[in-house]
């Protein structure tokens, strides 16, 4: 079978939440491609030419474990701005998606440009604040900081000419603002259920 699910959208909204809810109860494959350019943010911040990066990157390379902090974030929306970078690791991620037995990727370009045949499109988000009270639940640290940086990365990915974040035309819109996680993880197996049928 080969079944994809692409859930895109802004920093903290329930993307990975999600997207691992969904791979577990339908038995897909899961990829994080946030992960892929953190790994690569990460080695340019350390000097390495980010192009390099994108296309030496190994599995030791998104198994660091400082990829998760908001310094890591930033390091990665900067990198993803560069259209050679997203090259590099198109081929990849399109592999990923079409595997055999399915997979579910999240990520901001996923249902626009790296998967645009996907069989269920959904794209999270939440308010700024609420994402940002999420963010700073999990790092700590000044709460208007979050929120700032929150802000700064949204910014970036929005308005970058290289693969933007946007809504596939098609894709189902989940706003988690208000949601509790088990009701955002219902609404999203909801269409995925009803095309597996
Ligand atoms: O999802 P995550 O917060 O880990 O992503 C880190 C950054 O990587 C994002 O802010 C975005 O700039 C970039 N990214 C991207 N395209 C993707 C996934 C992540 O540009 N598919």
């Amino acid at each position: 079978m080969i079944f994809t699910i692409t859930v895109d959208g802004p920093a903290a909204a329930g993307k990975g939440t999600i997207s691992r809810a969904l791979a577990a109860r339908f038995g897909l494959a899961h990829l994080d491609t946030g992960l892929l350019y953190r790994a690569v943010g990460a080695k340019a911040a350390e000097g390495m030419d980010p192009v390099a990066a994108a296309e030496g990157l190994t599995a030791a390379d998104l198994a660091r474990d400082d990829l998760r902090s908001l310094a890591a974030g930033q390091a990665a929306s900067r990198v993803a701005v560069l259209p050679e970078v997203r090259r590099a690791l198109v081929e990849f991620q399109r592999r990923f998606a079409r595997r055999e037995g399915g997979a579910v990727l999240d990520g901001r370009d996923i249902g626009t440009v790296i998967c645009p045949e996907a069989e269920v499109k959904l794209f999270v988000t939440a308010s700024p604040e609420v994402r940002a009270h999420r963010r700073w639940l999990e790092v700590g640290g000044d709460a208007a900081q979050v929120l700032a940086e929150v802000r700064e990365r949204d910014e970036r990915d929005m308005n970058r000419a290289a693969a933007p974040l946007r809504p596939a035309a098609d894709a189902i819109i989940i706003d988690t603002s208000g949601l509790e996680i088990a009701e955002a993880i219902a609404r999203a197996a909801e269409p995925v259920a009803r095309r597996i049928g």
